[in-house]
């Protein structure tokens, strides 16, 4: 596995990401329209080319297929949101939990130090994931689970 910028050719796997209305099941912003999901792949394309870019997010390769996408945005400081979605046929594999552990790495890499990420308290894979990830639980609010990972420097 790998996580890589997005390319051109990603397109189609990207927008089909978007659009899958299990994908979105727990989250307000998906799926997407075509048009929508087109705009976000373009953003996410344009993003790498910024002087002062705010948004990463990357393609997770399996097998040179595009199995789903992670990423994260800058907040004030040096803290980040973080996310994370793959495609139906690559969950329940390890994936997640594999790709999310490579964006935490890249995020710490490039001197963030503070993590943060929710979940609807319903999406148990995505619990464990962060779980799984190094991410403590902070708390309970409207339904959603938040968590945070903080980078401490080994002594
Ligand atoms: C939720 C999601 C990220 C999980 O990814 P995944 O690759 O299937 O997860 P993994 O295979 O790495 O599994 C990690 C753990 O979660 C558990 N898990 C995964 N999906 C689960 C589910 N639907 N119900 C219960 N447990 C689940 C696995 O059993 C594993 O736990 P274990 O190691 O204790 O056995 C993936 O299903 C997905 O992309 N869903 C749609 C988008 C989404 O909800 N994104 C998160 C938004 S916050």
């Amino acid at each position: 596995m790998l996580l890589r910028e997005f390319l051109p050719g990603d397109q189609e796997a990207f927008c089909s990401l978007q659009q899958d209305q299990d994908v979105g099941q727990f989250m307000d912003w998906l799926p997407r329209t075509r048009e929508q999901a087109e705009a976000a792949f373009l953003d996410a394309l344009e993003q790498q080319l910024m002087p002062i870019r705010r948004r990463f997010f990357y393609a997770v390769e399996v097998d040179s297929i595009v199995a789903g996408s992670v990423g994260f945005t800058l907040l004030s400081g040096d803290s980040a949101d973080c996310g994370w979605f793959f495609r139906k046929n690559f969950w329940g594999k390890g994936i997640g939990t594999m790709a999310v552990a490579l964006l935490v790495e890249d995020a710490f890499a490039k001197g963030i130090s503070k993590l943060k990420a929710s979940a609807r308290s319903q999406n148990i894979g995505s619990i464990r994931v962060a779980e799984k990830c190094g991410f403590q639980r902070l708390g309970e609010k409207n339904g959603r689970v938040f968590f945070e990972a903080i980078n401490s420097p080994k002594m």
